[in-house]
């Protein structure tokens, strides 16, 4: 099966363009040992990536928390991502940036590793089954939690926490579902594979986790926002799994998500709620307005 290695295009890799077959690393890489990554995803919507400066601030702190010290400024890596996008022609695309340790030390400890970053963009981004069909996702609770933050670096986007993630959406898929519903170490619900999870009750009121020990996602942020700032209830607590048949609408967000309406938690459904539709058309609007970085970036031209 042809993969992501055999694309057409250039890939930045350790400050200059390579063509995307001659993207590699080695075998004795410690990231591919031990998971020592941090990642970020974004979508660019007709050339302006959303929320890149968050997106690469994140990284950057992501770094810091796992003990890497990525070598580029915010805007270094704002430029880096323009610059990935405008050389493979991309107006629509998923932007992937990653640093991770390389192979200087072969051993549990890496302190003298280099850091290493890429990014990579791509046109046609996948996400869930359901999400392609243009239908509500279909949830499984997993049997996997989000660990608790003394236990993981869990607010960073670190590669090894996926680990958890890629079982839990393999299980659900295998048994028919979109992705799978992950609660944390104490039971509460958490959100979803790659992406944090809302609802709505039968007053309009929002309910979402408080992010304590998951990704309190970018997407989440603007979504928040937005509710806010056109009036509705938005609260964010504890919620338990007992609690989800008390709802009429849930939806998920991410930056590969977007906004998407949840059909269906196990056997408990979910309407086509307004609510959640009127979310994702105010947040479809914001993604497609001309961003500050690329507008800076035009008029510097
Ligand atoms: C585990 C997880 N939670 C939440 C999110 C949503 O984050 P964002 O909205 O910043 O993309 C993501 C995606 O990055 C994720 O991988």
């Amino acid at each position: 099966m042809a993969g992501y290695d055999s694309l057409e295009g250039e890939i930045w890799m350790d400050g200059k363009f390579v063509d995307w077959k001659d993207a590699k690393v080695h075998f004795l890489t410690h990231a591919l040992h031990y998971g020592s990554g941090v990642f970020e995803g974004m979508r660019a919507y007709n050339g302006s990536i959303f929320k890149l400066t968050d997106h690469m601030q994140r990284l950057i702190d992501g770094g810091k928390i796992m003990d890497m010290h990525i070598p580029y400024s915010v805007e270094e890596l704002n430029d880096i991502c323009y610059q990935v996008i405008e050389r493979n022609n991309l107006k629509n695309a998923y932007v992937r940036p990653l640093a991770w340790r390389g192979s200087e030390m072969m051993a549990i400890s890496s302190q003298r590793a280099t850091i290493h970053v890429a990014v990579a963009a791509w046109g046609n981004l996948s996400y869930a089954k359901g999400k392609e069909e243009g239908r509500g996702l279909r949830l499984q609770t997993s049997k996997w939690r989000r660990p608790a933050s003394e236990s993981a670096p869990v607010h960073a986007k670190a590669c090894g926490l996926y680990m958890i993630c890629t079982l839990s959406k393999h299980t659900a898929e295998s048994a028919g579902y979109d992705d799978a519903l992950m609660l944390d170490y104490r039971g509460q619900v958490a959100e979803a594979t790659g992406s944090n999870i809302f609802f709505v009750n039968r007053d309009n009121e929002i309910h979402t986790p408080t992010p304590d020990c998951f990704l309190n996602g970018i997407t989440r942020q603007t979504v928040i926002k937005i509710a806010k700032d056109n009036g509705y209830k938005l609260i964010e607590r504890a919620i338990m799994p007992d609690e989800l048949a008390t709802f009429e609408g849930c939806f998920l967000t991410g930056t590969a998500a977007e906004v998407i309406p949840v059909g269906a938690i196990d056997d408990i459904n979910y309407q086509d709620h307004p609510v959640v539709q009127d979310l994702k058309q105010k947040y479809h609007d914001m993604v497609n307005q001309p961003q500050p970085e690329k507008i800076a970036r035009d008029k510097a031209a």
